[in-house]
């Protein structure tokens, strides 16, 4: 991944700030866009790392950092920037909260890859960050599981329309520790005791890092991955086995 450019979307924290990480270290050129102004800031010292303050709601932004970037021949895209405020089962999400996780989670994506698409370079790859909730139910999470599930299909209908120029491939993460994460166990009785439930649960008997994503995020997108497209990797500790 030397000397190529990639653009990592929700690069300021959490999934998509360790795969920053990553492949910055790799020698990649890293454009991190994040609603979070803080992104700026966030990467000023690290090598090949250029934080851009970006909201993916909104096109016009989105078009003109594309534009003040110069942002030619990209080789990568990661869609990872999702929210997942108020879960809860389809009854009690109001068509507000609908919109809102829809607006970021699928339209965002749509967005950024289609103005990305223009600019990518044949040999280019194409990531979504969807959840382990896309393929297995879970309770009171109806708009975010609906959103993640889409972000499955597309990466499947994408791989025919874009191949053999352009590989699209998908990561399901179980539950990592992240900003998100502790959003959830905030919202749980006992966060610590959820936390240990969850750990104890899986067959490798620890909650994930970010590491882990990007790991996986990285192969996906290097030549080690060439003939692999319209995949759906779940990285869950064993949760799904
Ligand atoms: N943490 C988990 O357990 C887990 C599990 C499965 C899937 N995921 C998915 O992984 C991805 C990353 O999750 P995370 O846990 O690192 O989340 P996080 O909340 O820690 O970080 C998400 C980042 O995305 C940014 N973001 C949110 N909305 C944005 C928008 N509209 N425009 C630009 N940036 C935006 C946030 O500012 C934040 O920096 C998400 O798509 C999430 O759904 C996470």
């Amino acid at each position: 991944m030397q000397n190529k450019t990639i653009i990592v979307t929700g690069a300021a924290a959490g999934i998509g700030l360790a795969t920053s990480l990553r492949f910055a270290r790799a020698g990649t050129r890293v454009l991190g866009l994040d609603r979070n102004p803080a992104i700026v800031d966030i990467c000023r010292e690290i090598p090949n790392f250029t934080g851009i303050s970006c909201d993916l709601t909104d096109s016009a932004k989105i078009s003109a950092t594309l534009n003040n970037l110069g942002a030619d021949n990209i080789d990568g895209l990661i869609n990872n920037a999702g929210i997942n405020p108020y879960p809860s089962s389809l009854p009690d999400t109001s068509e507000t909260v609908w919109l809102k996780i829809l607006e970021t989670n699928l339209t965002g994506t749509y967005r950024i890859t289609k103005a990305v698409l223009e600019r990518m370079n044949r040999g280019g790859t194409i990531i979504n960050i969807s959840s382990i909730l896309a393929l297995s139910g879970a309770r009171k999470n109806a708009a975010y599981a609906a959103t993640k599930g889409a972000l499955v299909s597309l990466t499947r209908a994408m791989a025919r329309d874009h191949g053999p120029a352009i590989r699209v491939n998908c990561v399901c993460p179980g539950a990592v520790q992240t900003d998100m994460f502790e959003e959830y166990l905030n919202r749980c009785d006992d966060r610590e005791q959820e936390r240990d439930r969850i750990r104890r649960s899986l067959p490798l008997q620890r909650l994930g890092k970010p590491e882990d994503i990007a790991e996986a995020v990285f192969f996906l997108s290097s030549d080690s991955a060439s003939w692999i497209t319209g995949q759906v990797l779940v990285i869950d500790g064993g949760d799904s086995a």
